[in-house]
């Protein structure tokens, strides 16, 4: 029994919960390495509902097995084009009537917002699987803990963030949630494709330390954990800027040698052309890893906003 009260809460913004709630979930995640591979019938006679208005793998597979796992069920669509929605249906309907069919809802949108909306109506807890461009909550937390897990702590690392940072979000919600921690943070971006001013202002407030380079060359050395992300070719309004940072960036092992040898490379995934796949069998690869990872923490945050686990 904890002290936390995660029972009936949504999961929309990664500032909304505190270091000392993460660390919970990291907790009851470790918990989840053996019924993983075990099942568990935690959550049986509970239905999630999976509804992704925009393409996804990880994000929606690794839900929808966390929930297989735990022993409850699955009803959801993977695309828009093959729900009510096709026919001019509002979110705010869409949720209101999903509500009545599951105990909890993951939502995936390509608004800023949309699922803070969806919450609002909803009377079950929300997951926001990602919304516009600013927040991807789950993603972040399940790198802080890849990270945890795999360097054995948070505090007193140097942690860069590479690539597209004004468009992709899960660079957002992870350098939120980093600056709960003490680290040192590092944006490499081109110049085209830097952290926004806001986001980089919020986090300095809270006194967090952070630089910006623009190659990887200038800081390879200091790092302890670097995080590639793909250009968010499908958010540019206009196709030629997108043309003109295309391959403008590409981590592979020759960078890598110049860097520490205990360096952790992670990636969200998808990854297109940043980030060679010679990377993927050096000491340094952790992007499959953290899939798994990934698995672990969404089956934890389902037990815990469920209130199977207190
Ligand atoms: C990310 C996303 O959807 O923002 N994907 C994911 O959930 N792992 C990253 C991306 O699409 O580049």
């Amino acid at each position: 029994m904890s002290s936390f009260n995660f029972e009936g809460r949504d999961f929309i913004d990664i500032k909304d919960y505190t270091r000392e709630e993460l660390e919970y979930i990291f907790k009851i995640a470790n918990r989840m390495e053996t019924i993983a591979k075990t099942g568990s019938s935690l959550l049986r006679g509970k239905i999630l509902a999976s509804l992704f208005f925009e393409p996804s793998t990880r994000t929606r597979l690794s839900f929808e097995s966390a929930m297989l796992r735990l022993g409850g069920g699955v009803i959801g669509f993977a695309e828009p084009s093959v729900s009510s929605v096709a026919k001019g249906e509002t979110l705010a309907d869409t949720v209101r009537v999903v509500e009545n069919y599951a105990d909890i809802i993951v939502l995936r949108h390509p608004m800023e917002g949309a699922a803070k909306l969806a919450a609002d109506l909803a009377s079950i807890p929300v997951i926001n699987a990602g919304s516009g461009t600013m927040s991807h909550p789950t993603q972040a937390l399940l790198d802080l803990y890849t990270i945890w897990r795999e360097k054995g702590k948070i505090d007193g690392l140097t942690i860069a963030l590479m690539g597209d940072l004004k468009y992709g979000r899960t660079v957002k919600s992870l350098a939120y949630a980093l600056s709960k921690f003490n680290i040192s943070l590092v944006l490499v971006a081109p110049p085209q494709l830097k952290m926004r001013r806001e986001v980089i202002e919020d986090l300095k407030s809270v006194g967090m330390e952070v630089k910006e380079v623009t190659s990887l060359e200038e800081v390879i050395r200091e790092i302890d954990v670097l995080y590639v992300t793909r250009i968010q070719k499908e958010r540019f309004p206009d196709l030629s800027e997108y043309e003109q940072v295309r391959g403008s960036y590409r981590v592979d092992p020759s960078i890598l040698s110049l860097g520490k040898s205990d360096l952790i490379v992670m990636h969200p995934l998808p990854r297109v052309d940043e980030l060679s796949p010679e990377v993927d069998k050096t000491r340094h690869a952790k992007y499959f890893k953290q899939t798994w990872y990934g698995l672990l923490v969404r089956m934890a945050l389902l037990a815990l906003l469920l209130g199977a686990i207190k």
